[in-house]
């Protein structure tokens, strides 16, 4: 694997290193942007005048004396009051694209120097019941951060802290108890009979519940049990969790997701070290008794009345809940895994539950300096209305209904266009398309926006949609189809059109761009730069002839970047966690 850097790099070095060359004191920052009148524009020159009190125009072009040209750097031209507008040389395009797409799998993309382990919290469904379309965004958004924070070369370590402990576990198992058999084993069902199963448990224990004083009595003693780790209890319990995981599966498959049995790590699994948690957060003063509780206060976190609002992590009856479940991972992920971040994908609405976790394992010394710990909070999906998404009945969405009528929409599109599929490549690529045009509105949008779920306009053929750069790539494959014999070849000597240029440019700052969406956590700005690529691709197919161009290098050359392009789109795409159809 050979690593490229970008001609931006190279270009922000080169003026670098002029910059330091006429102001050797000054440690400035060329500012380097891409631009429409040249490849790119420096804006640095003007804070660097004002600092070294010097004409700004005169100094610009002092600093262009400085710049060596001429092979990475063809043209720079000092413009307005100080600017700098750089031209870089065709050749130098080629050559760097030719490099990236020798490199089939990384596309020469480097990985970082300074990788450390990120323990991604995410997909994290509960026990016993339903996904709804709120789950949803936590399993895409993980999936995508994952991806790409992977391919910069960090660790990442999944955990779906799925809920599958708490006091409603002893209303449930009562009622197995009383009525043996009524969950089959995990081998003998699939995803939506296990699920059914769990509703038909679930709403007949809360019946009893409901109705039957003794019942409920006896459903609170079972808690107690469950908790104490009564060997009976858990191996009800574990029914329950493992019909739940038949189900979970099931709809991560769906999803076209991946998830690993050794990642699901719910919070059943820090029972055992919450006792251990509360006492020491205790005998370190960080959380105090409080009413029979144990909770921990903090000076800026206040609710009506200016009344301090405590994080809980004791209740006054005993029992821990879920802050005690969180704190505890959180040593277990510190400690352990030895993770340098933690990531949490987890709805917005949980922010302050996580503010306070956060500061009062900072407290007690088990997030240090030198780990970082971030909720990557995510905003709502809205109904066509803009209010939260309901089922026209105001129900929440099951999420795997909303996968199925994706899959059915993307159907009708695709066998509209589609020409040379069978019935079941047609089913295939609905699958992809479907489910693709989901993960793709989500992560097109900013995390922390809500966004309106509509599927007419996520399978739309025309705008920011995943359909759109899979029609894209699927074009590109069939170019290459038709090209037969002959195979694209990079011709460095060849001069480049305006649109070759402007997409090889954009081509080369793949790694760039990756790198950037992956440290913020921004996954739209994947997503923005893979629709920009296809838009740039669509204009230099209309512009320039492709299989009839003039010369056979050329065809080549253009068949080089057709190639490159959709390598890009493919690997981009997949980091997102969606499919590229050869064919569509
Ligand atoms: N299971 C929770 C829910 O459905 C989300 C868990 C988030 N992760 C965590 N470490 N608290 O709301």
């Amino acid at each position: 694997m050979t690593s490229v850097t970008s001609l931006t790099a190279q270009v922000q070095q080169r003026l670098a290193n002029a910059l330091t060359a006429t102001r050797p004191e000054a440690d400035a920052d060329p500012l380097l942007r891409r631009s429409d009148r040249a490849d790119f524009q420096a804006n640095g020159i003007l804070a660097l005048a004002k600092k070294a009190k010097s004409n700004p125009r005169d100094l610009a072009t002092e600093v262009v004396g400085n710049i060596v040209t001429g092979d990475v750097i063809k043209d720079v031209e000092v413009s307005g009051p100080g600017f700098l507008n750089i031209t870089v040389a065709d050749r130098a395009i080629t050559e760097n694209l030719a490099a990236r797409h020798a490199d089939s799998d990384r596309l020469g993309v480097p990985l970082k120097d300074d990788a450390g382990i990120t323990v991604v919290d995410y997909a994290q469904p509960n026990v016993a019941k339903e996904m709804h379309v709120g789950h949803l965004r936590s399993a895409v958004i993980g999936d995508a951060l994952r991806g790409m924070l992977d391919f910069t070369g960090e660790q990442t370590i999944g955990r779906h802290h799925i809920g599958d402990w708490g006091t409603q576990f002893g209303m449930l198992i009562q009622y197995l108890f009383e009525h043996p058999g009524e969950l089959a084993p995990p081998e003998d069902v699939d995803g939506e009979q296990a699920m059914s199963n769990l509703n038909r448990v679930y709403k007949a224990s809360r019946a009893f519940f409901d109705a039957d004083d003794e019942f409920k009595e006896r459903a609170r003693k079972r808690v107690v049990a469950l908790q104490s780790g009564d060997k009976e209890t858990l191996q009800l319990w574990q029914q329950f969790v493992d019909e739940s995981k038949v189900y979970f599966y099931s709809v991560f498959e769906k999803l076209d997701m991946e998830v690993r049995d050794e990642e699901i790590v719910g919070e059943s699994a820090y029972n055992e070290g919450m006792p251990e948690t509360a006492r020491l957060l205790e005998e370190m003063g960080v959380a105090v008794r409080s009413e029979g509780a144990l909770v921990v206060f903090f000076d800026d976190i206040r609710g009506k009345d200016d009344q301090p609002v405590p994080l809980i992590v004791q209740k006054a009856d005993g029992g821990f809940g879920y802050a005690a479940s969180d704190l505890t991972a959180i040593r277990n992920r510190v400690v352990d895994l030895h993770a340098t971040t933690l990531l949490y994908v987890v709805d917005v609405r949980q922010s302050l539950h996580f503010k306070m976790v956060f500061e009062t394992a900072r407290r007690a010394g088990w997030l240090g300096d030198d780990v970082t710990a971030h909720n990557m909070g995510y905003g709502t999906v809205l109904g066509a209305d803009g209010k939260p998404f309901k089922t026209r009945e105001g129900e929440t969405v099951r999420l795997e209904d909303l996968l199925d009528e994706a899959v059915q929409r993307a159907a009708e599109v695709v066998r509209e266009k589609a020409q040379d599929l069978t019935e079941d490549e047609i089913q295939e690529r609905a699958a992809q398309v479907g489910i693709g045009a989901v993960k793709y509105a989500d992560l097109s949008t900013s995390p922390n926006r809500d966004y309106k779920f509509d599927l007419d306009q996520m399978v739309s053929l025309n705008g920011d949609t995943s359909v759109y750069l899979q029609y894209a790539y699927a074009r590109i494959q069939s170019i290459l189809r038709k090209a037969g014999e002959t195979k694209p070849a990079a011709h460095p000597e060849l001069g480049l059109h305006a649109a070759e240029r402007a997409l090889g440019l954009h081509l080369d700052a793949f790694g760039d761009t990756v790198f950037e969406a992956a440290a913020e956590y921004a996954p739209h700005k994947l997503a923005a730069y893979l629709y920009q690529l296809a838009s740039l691709y669509t204009s230099f197919y209309d512009k320039c002839p492709v299989l009839k161009a003039d010369t056979s290098e050329q065809v080549e050359n253009r068949l080089f970047l057709c190639d490159l392009t959709a390598r890009t789109l493919h690997r981009g795409m997949a980091l997102l966690g969606i499919r590229t159809p050869e064919r569509l």
